[in-house]
């Protein structure tokens, strides 16, 4: 089969990289897209950074044998492995880290940024090293809570809402004008964070990420040349029934959902 034919392979410890994987199929509607929900071990922040590392190397032999053109790290906290796993496979990969942050140095003008993500993401200092090198000063929150909130559907529940206030309480006097959504879940609390602040920018890994993509493939004349309609395989380690409610939250019309044993 011809290289520009195959899939993009899709990695998130569960649904968070659906908000990626919206993106794009409308930046890149002709392409088919393979995309793993390691639910079983979901949330990965509460996993050891060996565990998670093992975990992703399982994901990337399975996108080896199912020979994708390229594998987007969908999670945050999977992305600050990207150097080991780039040493596990010959697949390109391409993590939310870099995309994201050159957002968020397009948008920040008063150079203090918010980074709401896991206790993982923010302990790996790897949003911060960045921007550091611009001078931004990085609030880092570290909000793991919230995967498991998302992906138990709890989004609108007082309890959530009151996490989500204790949280903030962090931030609201620092004089940011830029939040980042540093994990692919969190945007789907932004309702619920957005009244905490006014006049700030949001950044969040799925636009950049989907945008970054779409200049990789087509730099690498890899971008579909076929007329087809996006195929979308969604592979869970978890369960399927779970998945197929939880996909209703996005707008992910065609796709076909499995269990696989990895
Ligand atoms: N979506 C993942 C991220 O972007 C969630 C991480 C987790 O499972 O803890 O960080």
């Amino acid at each position: 089969m011809k290289k520009y034919k195959k899939a993009i392979g899709i990695i998130d410890s569960g649904i968070g990289g659906f908000t990626v994987l919206e993106e794009l199929i409308k930046i890149l509607p002709n392409e088919k897209y393979l995309y793993v929900a390691d639910q079983k071990f979901c949330p990965y922040s509460t996993l050891s950074n060996s565990l998670i590392k093992q975990r992703l190397v399982k994901i990337c032999h399975y996108f080896d044998k199912k020979k994708v053109k390229l594998i987007v790290i969908a999670c945050n906290t999977a992305s600050i492995f990207i150097n080991y796993l780039k040493k596990q496979t010959k697949i390109p990969i391409i993590s939310v880290i870099n995309p994201t942050c050159k957002e968020v140095i397009k948008n920040t003008k008063n150079k203090n940024v918010g980074l709401l993500a896991t206790k993982t993401t923010i302990d790996s200092k790897i949003y911060q090293s960045i921007l550091e090198k611009e001078k931004i000063n990085t609030y880092g929150i570290a909000c793991s809570e919230f995967v498991k909130i998302i992906e138990d559907n709890q989004i609108n529940t007082l309890n959530t809402k009151m996490i989500i206030e204790n949280k903030l309480n962090n931030l609201i006097n620092s004089n940011i004008d830029t939040l980042v959504y540093g994990c692919t879940h969190f945007s789907l609390l932004h309702e619920h964070i957005k009244p905490y602040f006014k006049n700030i920018n949001y950044v969040s890994s799925k636009m950049p990420t989907a945008n970054y993509v779409y200049i990789y493939l087509r730099s690498q004349d890899l971008l579909n040349k076929q007329k087809i309609v996006h195929k979308v395989k969604i592979k869970t380690t978890y369960n399927k029934r779970k998945i197929k409610k939880q996909i209703k939250l996005f707008k992910i019309k065609k796709y076909r959902i499995s269990k696989i044993n990895i």
